[in-house]
């Protein structure tokens, strides 16, 4: 099956986990724009939602779709939110930020009761770091020193580029730099690590975080994956 048609069919599926008058976090990305695609035509069928987005991208494509929006800081909580990711390991721990979105996607995954993750197969790993560098969002000023801290922890950070070969702006006005590794052993303890890293925003790393991840294999067959019980 081609991807298109795999993306449109993920997309209505997750949106169809939406229920009428909730608080929806739209994540950014192409899975997350499929589903913000199907949850427009919902939403011109007569569904009630209130959307926060994750990006200035999915600001432009909710709007484009209909879906009415709210800034995070005038709602309390969300009632859900709905993403992509790059990597998703057996636990359902997650690499996030290929996009460059990984800080809001985080805070407002942060604020969702529930996350869902919506993804093509090849997303599936058996350890994260395999198969795309880790994302790391740092702060432009001292980013050379908070870089050369990040290679302490034996990671290989490099500055993200645009194609035009500018260094990558953030929405929030940071870098990012993409740390190769040989995969990643212990997510939580190297999400920790990073985290105490004076310079780094945030990083890629979602952690016991999803509490559905939906994904769609080569021929359109969609599979549920919840955390077991001892994840
Ligand atoms: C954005 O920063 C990312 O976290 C995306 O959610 C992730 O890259 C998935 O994107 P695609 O759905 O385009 O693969």
């Amino acid at each position: 099956m081609d991807d298109a048609l795999r993306l449109k069919l993920i997309g209505k599926r997750a949106a169809s986990e939406i229920p009428d008058g909730a608080i929806v976090g739209l994540g950014t990305g192409s899975t997350a724009d499929a589903m913000i695609a199907a949850l427009g035509e919902r939403v011109r069928d007569g569904l009630t939602v209130t959307g926060v987005a994750t990006s200035d991208q999915t600001v432009a494509h909710a709007r484009a779709h209909g879906i009415p929006l709210v800034s995070i800081n005038d709602i309390d909580f969300l009632d859900l939110c709905i993403d992509g990711a790059d990597e998703i390991d057996p636990h359902l721990n997650l690499v996030k930020g290929k996009g460059g979105a990984l800080l809001y996607e985080k805070l407002v995954a942060t604020g969702a009761d529930r996350l869902i993750i919506i993804a093509s197969a090849e997303k599936l790993v058996e350890q994260l770091g395999t198969r795309l560098p880790l994302p790391v969002e740092v702060v432009p000023f001292g980013h050379v020193h908070t870089q050369r801290a990040i290679s302490e922890l034996g990671l290989k950070p490099e500055l993200r580029v645009n194609h035009e070969g500018t260094t990558f702006v953030t929405d929030g006005g940071h870098y990012i730099v993409d740390c190769e590794s040989v995969g990643i052993d212990d997510p939580h303890s190297l999400a920790t690590a990073l985290k105490s890293i004076t310079g780094v925003v945030e990083h890629g790393l979602f952690v016991g975080m999803a509490a559905l991840v939906l994904t769609i294999d080569a021929e359109g067959v969609i599979n549920e994956h919840v955390p077991r019980a001892n994840d």
